[in-house]
């Protein structure tokens, strides 16, 4: 059976990295798109077509994700047995008292709720579904932990510690849930080009890997720098 990665956030920089080692690894992938233009974006970054089916939804809201679970179940999707989640978005206000309450709850939606969302939806899914060595992985940003970023880095403590929850919740089912916790940049390969950053297709290496390593549950996956990308560093998220 060919197995599919369900990719939330699978248009930005990263998501393109999980789409790409997906199709590497000859898996299929369901990609969680806003619509049309934004699944334009997709193709073009990651190359090809080939492989990808993608679902419109609104990851922001609490049925979003739900919705695809369910047309899963109904067939009308591929049913899939991994999920990456990376949606996000920047705000670099500072000082943060500077910043008002409908920038900090847009923050918060977006790069929390909705990988939150993601996260209710599928789990249930996926414990259902009983497959051996499912995976759940979640990105996160050492911003988090700098002091810089202002409510960007406020927004990744909330998710190091949803990852620490699902780490202990998931610790005795079939789900392999794992955090990458990311320090270096990562950008679409045209962008990175010019810039000396990190690559999406190189980034993708770091997925592979995780994919292919069952001994890599609840734990963090830490990338400080590009050789960390393929020898993968980990340590468990709980003692
Ligand atoms: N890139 C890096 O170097 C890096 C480093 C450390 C941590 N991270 C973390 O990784 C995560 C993703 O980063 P990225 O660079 O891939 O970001 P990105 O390129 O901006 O992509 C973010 C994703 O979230 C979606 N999204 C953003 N706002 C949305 C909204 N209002 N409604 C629906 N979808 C929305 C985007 O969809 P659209 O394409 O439709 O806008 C896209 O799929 C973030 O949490 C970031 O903090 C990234």
């Amino acid at each position: 059976m060919i197995e599919t990665v369900l990719v939330v956030g699978a248009t930005g920089n990263i998501g393109v990295a999980a789409v790409k080692a997906a199709l590497r690894t000859k898996r299929h992938v369901l990609a969680v798109v806003r619509n049309q233009t934004s699944a334009d974006k997709l193709f073009k970054h990651v190359g090809v077509r080939e492989g990808i089916t993608t679902v419109e939804a609104d990851v922001r809201s609490e049925t979003g994700l739900q919705e695809v679970v369910d047309k899963a179940k109904a067939g009308k999707l591929p049913a899939f047995q991994h999920v990456y989640s990376t949606v996000g978005t920047m705000d670099m206000t500072s000082p943060i008292q500077n910043l008002s309450t409908s920038a900090f709850r847009e923050v918060m939606s977006i790069a929390v709720e909705s990988n939150y969302f993601a996260y209710r939806a599928t789990v249930p899914y996926l414990i259902d579904q009983a497959k051996e060595d499912s995976t759940w992985t979640l990105m996160t940003g050492a911003a988090g932990t700098s002091g810089w970023a202002g409510v960007t880095a406020v927004a990744q403590g909330a998710l190091f510690s949803l990852a620490n929850v699902a780490c202990r919740e998931n610790a005795k089912t079939n789900i392999r849930f794992n955090e990458v916790y990311l320090a270096c940049r990562v950008d679409y390969d045209s962008v990175a080009e010019g810039k000396g950053v990190i690559s999406s297709s190189k980034f993708a290496d770091n997925y592979e890997q995780i994919l292919s390593r069952p001994d890599i549950k609840g734990c963090r996956v830490s990338v400080l720098k590009p050789e960390d990308i393929e020898e993968l560093k980990f340590e468990k998220k709980l003692a």
